[in-house]
């Protein structure tokens, strides 16, 4: 049931011979999983070959990889481009984050029960820290990585869909719009990054592995990053004033992907000799990935006749409760895209004001950002711990406190 076309993608031959072989009729998805500079080119030939129209004998939908666009103006110029040629409706703009069950499952979490939506505000939240670590270098991919850096590999497009998810309004409906018009309201709020709310980092060699500028295809003297750490504002109502902590980055530590809620402290402690600041503050960490499911970290009384106080922390892990299929994201989101539900998939707006809201840093006045080294393995640049400790805060760690285990991904 297979056939493949072979052609150059920026030829007419090619479209003519798909538009040959696909016929008029049947359901068609073209997936566009290439260098993206070939978007552009190509949804526009599929649109001159007459490949995008649709009649009742069935639709015609094309799926568009990451990245969309490399900063604003050229989102915007990729989305005026392809929507001459194809309907808002017929374009799927994937980012496999957003199939991930434990991703889908924010949402879940938020509005599914009474005890955490009404806490998911600035009056209980001191901040938020997303994580994306991990331990993988650039492997195959360092041409790719070259063009695009960590920065725009992952932050306005997977850690800003995160955040969308913890951040948005409850929507009146899972309606594809209603969704996606909320997630919306979050990208246009957050605050455009200034240069100072970011630290980039590259990974150096050390003991046991190679440096970023010893990779395949990277220049020797790269100053491309591996890492990137961002402090975020979202200026609405519910979250004025709350810092979002954003941190992604290749070699690092362990591999993590987790969203951790850190509520205020309590006011004041009513236990003598115990201050308020020796208490744990509650955390409700939603764990992505390798790990699926939630802990949540707490304060309980230490069992013995003395009143003391000592935290602990409570976890669902989904295998104890479900039987867990493997699933990277793909699966999810292109079986929705063949029944047409476009939910889970990025509107034309919401890239462009992603891309807006980090456009200063992309392209900064004057000096470009300075790119800081760490060690390969390490938990990033100190740099990026400074980000936080100016604000009196730190980084959750990567390695679980209690037992000291990492996780590594697989490939590794
Ligand atoms: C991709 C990035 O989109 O996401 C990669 O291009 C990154 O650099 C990957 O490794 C991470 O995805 P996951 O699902 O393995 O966390």
């Amino acid at each position: 049931r297979l056939q493949y076309v072979a052609g150059e993608f920026e030829t007419d031959d090619v479209f003519n011979k798909l538009k040959q072989t696909l016929g008029d009729s049947g359901n068609v998805i073209f997936y566009l999983a290439v260098s993206s500079r070939f978007f552009k080119p190509i949804v526009e030939r599929l649109g001159r070959a007459g490949l995008m129209k649709e009649s009742d004998q069935g639709f015609r939908r094309v799926v568009i990889e990451k990245p969309f666009g490399h900063d604003y103006a050229s989102a915007k110029d990729l989305n005026e481009s392809i929507l001459k040629f194809a309907g808002e409706n017929q374009i799927y703009r994937i980012d496999h984050f957003l199939g991930k069950d434990t991703v889908q499952s924010i949402l879940a979490v938020r509005f599914a029960n009474a005890l955490f939506e009404p806490i998911f505000r600035r009056e209980y939240i001191d901040h938020v820290q997303i994580t994306a670590a991990e331990t993988i270098g650039v492997e195959a991919r360092g041409g790719f990585y070259e063009q695009t850096g960590a920065f725009r590999d992952m932050v306005p497009n997977h850690l800003f869909q995160l955040l969308g998810m913890v951040a948005m309004e409850p929507p009146n409906s899972f309606d594809a719009e209603a969704v996606r018009d909320k997630k919306a309201e979050i990208f246009d709020a957050i605050q455009p990054l200034k240069p100072n709310d970011v630290v980039l980092g590259q990974y150096e060699k050390s003991a046991t592995m190679a440096g970023y500028r010893e990779e395949a295809d990277v220049a020797p003297d790269s100053q491309v990053e591996t890492y990137a750490a961002a402090r975020v504002f979202v200026e609405n109502w519910r979250w004025a004033g709350v810092p979002f902590y954003l941190r992604t980055g290749k070699r690092m530590t362990a591999r993590r992907t987790e969203i951790s809620v850190q509520l205020k402290a309590v006011p004041f402690l009513l236990f003598r000799d115990t201050p308020v600041d020796t208490l744990v503050p509650n955390v409700l960490t939603l764990r992505i990935d390798p790990e699926h499911g939630t802990t949540f970290d707490f304060n309980v009384k230490v069992p013995g006749p003395v009143m003391q106080v000592g935290a602990v922390k409570s976890s669902f892990k989904y295998g104890d409760f479900f039987d867990e299929k493997p699933n990277v994201g793909y699966e999810t989101l292109l079986y929705d895209c063949m029944l047409g539900d476009e939910t889970l998939f990025q509107r034309a707006d919401s890239i462009e004001t992603s891309w807006k809201a980090v456009d200063r840093v992309l392209h900064p006045e004057g000096r470009p950002l300075p790119v800081h080294g760490y060690t390969a393995g390490s938990a990033g640049p100190k740099e990026a711990d400074e980000l936080l400790k100016a604000d009196g805060r730190a980084w959750r760690p990567l390695v679980d406190e209690h037992t000291q285990k990492a996780d590594h991904d697989d490939k590794n």
